[in-house]
């Protein structure tokens, strides 16, 4: 919930303007802006090659009386093609569960957009040592009942809540421990090919000096962004980071 809507397509101009697209390998990028600039930042990277636009969150229902609610199909037609969903923010201040998120999920699919599920345990847990289990459980509830066609058009963003915002990065071999965890329990779920072929981004204070380090991480495909894409100059940055032979998001 940042930026005027005249900041925010100042914002995406500039990051459209500078994006170098010889520097991204086969990597694309998704800007996720305010439900109210999703409009006007789609026109900004209309016939842009490697450019997609995301919404914050949806409605689980395809349509009805939800008032100020908005539904899946109704992004797509403001241009859209994926939406983040179960964001920690989402889960904490909205009381999103599990569940919840697995029926939003569904409309997006339904919807024909792509959901970007986003996980990751608060820092109890993670002091507790049960992560891995919380990420697990996170997964098994919302996505388990999904076919192998409907999860291949699904992006896990692994975010540990204690590193939002918060200037606190998981180190590289933190992170990478749980993505390579998430693969596997992909690989059990559906197959070693899903797994294999599911982006997998790290979120949590990702910033220029740390996402190279992140990204060169076996299982991390790419990064979700939030504080430093306020900034055109640090989420180039960022962006160009990526390391050219990865499919990242
Ligand atoms: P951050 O946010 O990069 O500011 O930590 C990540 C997010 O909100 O998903």
């Amino acid at each position: 919930m940042n930026t005027s809507l005249h900041e925010g397509a100042e914002l995406a101009e500039q990051i459209v303007n500078q994006f170098n697209i010889a520097r991204i390998g086969d990597a694309e990028v998704i800007l996720a802006p305010p439900l109210t600039h999703l409009y006007r930042i789609g026109e900004i990277i209309a016939n842009r090659p490697r450019l997609h636009l995301a919404a914050q969150n949806c409605h689980q229902a395809g349509s009805g009386a939800y008032t100020g609610e908005v539904s899946a199909s109704m992004l797509r037609s403001l241009g859209a093609s994926f939406v983040i969903l179960g964001h920690s923010e989402r889960r904490q201040y909205f009381g999103e569960s599990d569940e919840l998120i697995g029926e939003k999920v569904k409309a997006v699919l339904e919807a024909d957009l792509r959901p970007i599920f986003c996980c990751g345990e608060g820092l109890d847990q993670r002091e507790a040592g049960r992560h891995l289990e919380v990420v697990e459980s996170q997964i098994r509830t919302s996505l388990e009942n999904l076919s192998k066609e409907e999860f291949s058009r699904v992006v896990i963003a692994y975010e540990p809540v204690w590193a939002i915002g918060t200037g606190k990065t998981a180190s590289p071999a933190e992170a990478q421990e749980v993505h390579a965890h998430i693969r596997g329990l992909l690989a059990q779920i559906w197959d070693a090919e899903a797994a294999e072929a599911c982006t997998i981004l790290y979120g949590g204070s990702a910033k220029p000096n740390n996402a190279e380090e992140l990204f060169a991480q076996a299982d991390i495909d790419g990064g979700l962004i939030g504080g430093a894409s306020l900034k055109a100059d640090d989420f180039l940055a960022i962006i160009h980071s990526v390391p050219g032979a990865q499919a990242n998001v």
